[in-house]
């Protein structure tokens, strides 16, 4: 490879792949599947290694994945409304609760120790070469070889728990491997975490009967060979969902109009970052403790300590094994990759560990992970089964998705019964046939994918499948968007389905927030009463009374909950008509530069293309649908109803004209918001660039502001300012 392309390689999986971070850590909504993620950064491990030269320090190679939402310069912290709570320690009241959206801000600790990641591999004969390095970077004594601790990978999400006095202290998230969010308070509401360790005498009464934990002769364990637990000392592990917890949550999520998790790790990891510490308890969340950190115990090997913190009462797997040479693991490796389908929950391979400590100290870590350890991980399980049938799904956009119906089949723990087939190209790709035997895998999506057609199955009466020509709902000719590789029904206002799908939008609970599901809007729909969003607003007591089983409560909540949608701010009045590629965030910017829906309908290309993150294909978007005069007149009703439809705030009052004819730029993370900031600058006659440039006075540069901003400020010679420094000028 040429130097050059080598270059862009580089920096194209490098963005790739901190996008999938993003998917992954942060939003718990990946979109590729685990193997698909590890196979982009061998490549670039492979291509830093040839390429040195190109190889920077904040690479997906050399850092940690990092669940901090501060971490991708997001906008959305909330305030973390402080929870007293007396009969808790002062320092897990402190982690506070106020909603049960995910992701908002909690307060965060460094670690004491960072916290790494594994090496990994998909190949057994790499675990050969581990054991050789291993070999090689110890003294004489063990050339002889080296015990192994085998354990599973759970596949959940990491925590380290803080033990003082006996007590549980502090439980942190990964983070970025420096510091961590604090979620002592949801914690403690994981069962199987003991708030307090246990006693000698609690110890030997649990375990009298059960021959647990005795010592050389076969006899219970005295008061003198009980193992007491240090001061202090930190345990880490990883805190997972059962498949039943998840199935559960899952279709509770569904039946609520939510969105259901990916997979129980995304499940996982959502419920321990609620904000609402009593919804953890109902979660099913578990956890299993893998990594003793107790410097002053003196502990000789990986297994001792494990098994005196099992004596404390931590929940410890008893399934780990130590082997005593590799092939032993590789032994271990085979066993598992068979018997983990039993387990009642997900792992996604088999960690390998040094089993002596002294040895894991002499061998130390590299910027991300142990020398000492590395895991094995399984390709993802894939089944096969018949392809009964095909849907053809019209979304809210008109986008056209083939979903496969399959012969029910067993898959990672629950049984699948619809796929994914993406689009036509992917279904000519396969060549597939109604009645075919197809595998099937489950990805980062919540449903599965179709992978391939096993052609030396092919059934007699098996006959290719046809992707439509017209929309299956309202036959009218469909239209191919080469880009997207998709094909839509262009009848956007009049397609009962992408009307349907506009509804269930409108309401859901990031938009309007109308207490109503998707068997409502059918039938309000199918019944004629409505066509336009704003008829929702129309509706009375006695139209709503003639739905199935609607009574006086029903109809009272959703009439109340209209009512309260009415005191939606502007952004999510935005958000929820819905337009193309117009998603929260995009509302959120829109809604924030043009403050009305007055300016924002108004606003041609060049003005769209000013906002933050608005691109061609978006700005095109919002003028097609403003063009239209059936939008406008539905935004006039929807007016008339009630709704924002301007910034409701004091944002545009003028306060001084402290900063008249500058422009400034706003990057990285504050302690208000970037939008907050903005306003601000605005209420001082200061005017907001969205990019670095020429006509660019000041950059206030935030925590983890955009190094290309930076570096933009640097070569044009503007000037870089904080926040305290945009408050003194506020001040003087
Ligand atoms: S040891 C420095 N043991 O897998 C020690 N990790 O892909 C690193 N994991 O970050 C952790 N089961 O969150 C270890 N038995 C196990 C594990 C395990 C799951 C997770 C952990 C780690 C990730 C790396």
């Amino acid at each position: 490879m040429k130097k050059s392309e080598a270059k862009k390689r580089i920096i194209l999986l490098s963005n790739e792949l901190k996008l999938h971070n993003y998917n992954y850590y942060v939003l718990n909504n990946p979109v590729i599947t685990d193997f698909e993620y590890d196979i982009l950064m061998h490549e670039l491990q492979e291509l830093e290694k040839l390429f040195p030269e190109f190889a920077v320090a904040d690479s997906p190679t050399q850092q940690v994945g990092s669940d901090l939402f501060s971490d991708y310069n997001l906008t959305q912290k909330k305030s973390v409304a402080q929870k007293a709570n007396s009969t808790l320690p002062d320092n897990i009241a402190s982690a506070a609760a106020s909603s049960n959206t995910p992701q908002a801000a909690f307060v965060q600790y460094r670690h004491k120790y960072p916290m790494l990641s594994l090496g990994n591999t998909y190949d057994m004969e790499e675990l050969y070469a581990f054991n050789e390095r291993i070999l090689k970077g110890v003294s004489d004594e063990y050339s002889g070889g080296v015990t192994y601790n085998c354990e599973l990978k759970f596949d959940g999400t990491a925590i380290c728990l803080t033990y003082k006095g006996g007590k549980l202290f502090r439980a942190l998230t990964r983070g970025d491997g420096t510091s961590g969010d604090d979620v002592t308070l949801n914690v403690l509401n994981i069962p199987s975490i003991p708030k307090e360790l246990e006693s000698y005498a609690a110890f030997s009464e649990r375990n009298c009967n059960i021959g647990l934990f005795q010592n050389e002769n076969g006899g219970k364990l005295s008061a003198q060979e009980w193992i007491q637990w240090p001061d202090e000392f930190e345990i880490r592990g990883e805190i997972y969902m059962p498949y039943a917890a998840f199935e559960r949550l899952n279709s509770q999520r569904e039946s609520e109009g939510e969105t259901p998790f990916a997979n129980p790790r995304n499940a996982a990891s959502g419920s321990l970052k609620l904000l609402d510490s009593n919804l953890v308890a109902e979660r099913g969340l578990e956890c299993t403790l893998y990594h003793v950190i107790a410097p002053d115990m003196n502990f000789k090997t990986h297994t001792e300590a494990l098994e005196a913190a099992r004596m404390w009462g931590l929940p410890v797997s008893d399934l780990s094994k130590e082997c005593e040479s590799i092939d032993e693991v590789i032994k271990y490796i085979v066993l598992w990759d068979i018997e983990r389908k039993k387990l009642p929950f997900a792992t996604d391979g088999i960690v390998i560990k040094v089993n002596r400590l002294s040895l894991q100290k002499s061998l130390g870590f590299t910027a991300k992970s142990p020398r000492w350890a590395t895991a094995y991980k399984f390709k993802p399980e894939v089944a096969l089964t018949k392809l009964v049938s095909i849907d053809y799904q019209v979304g809210r956009t008109g986008a056209i998705t083939p979903v496969a119906n399959l012969e029910p089949v067993q898959l990672s723990g629950t049984v699948v019964k619809r796929a994914s087939l993406h689009n036509s190209e992917q279904m000519d790709l396969l060549d597939i046939h109604i009645n075919d035997y197809v595998y099937v895998v489950k990805g980062g999506e919540i449903i599965p994918k179709i992978t391939g057609v096993d052609s030396s199955k092919r059934q007699p009466n098996a006959t290719k499948a046809a992707f439509p020509t017209v929309c299956p709902d309202c036959g009218t000719p469909l239209v191919k968007d080469a880009e997207e590789a998709k094909s839509f029904c262009p009848n956007s206002d009049g397609c009962p389905m992408q009307i349907k799908g506009k509804f269930i939008h409108f309401i859901s609970r990031k938009a309007m927030n109308i207490n109503a599901g998707e068997a409502t809007i059918e039938q309000l729909y199918n019944r004629g009463l409505i066509k336009n969003l704003s008829d929702l607003y129309l509706l009375t007591k006695e139209q709503l009374l003639t739905l199935d089983n609607w009574k006086e409560k029903s109809v009272a909540n959703f009439l109340s909950s209209l009512e309260s949608s009415r005191g939606n701010n502007f952004e999510r009045v935005l958000f929820a008509l819905g337009i193309r590629y117009v998603g929260e965030t995009t509302a959120k910017n829109l809604a924030g530069y043009f403050k009305s829906m007055d300016k924002l309908s108004a606003a041609t290309k060049d003005e769209l293309l000013e906002v933050e993150e608005i691109g061609e294909k978006l700005a095109d978007s919002i003028l097609d649908y403003f063009s239209k005069p059936e939008h406008l007149e539905m935004i006039a009703q929807l007016k008339d109803a009630g709704l924002q439809m301007e910034i409701n705030d004091t944002g545009n009052q003028f306060l001084s004209d402290k900063l008249k004819g500058k422009t400034f730029v706003v990057s990285g993370t504050f302690s208000i918001s970037r939008e907050d900031l903005k306003i601000t600058i605005e209420r001082h006659g200061g005017k907001i660039g969205s990019s670095v440039s020429g006509k660019t006075d000041y950059l206030v540069a935030g925590e983890k502001s955009g190094d290309s901003k930076m570096q933009k400020a640097a070569k044009l010679g503007v000037a870089v300012i904080s926040e305290e420094e945009l408050q003194v000028m506020l001040n003087s």
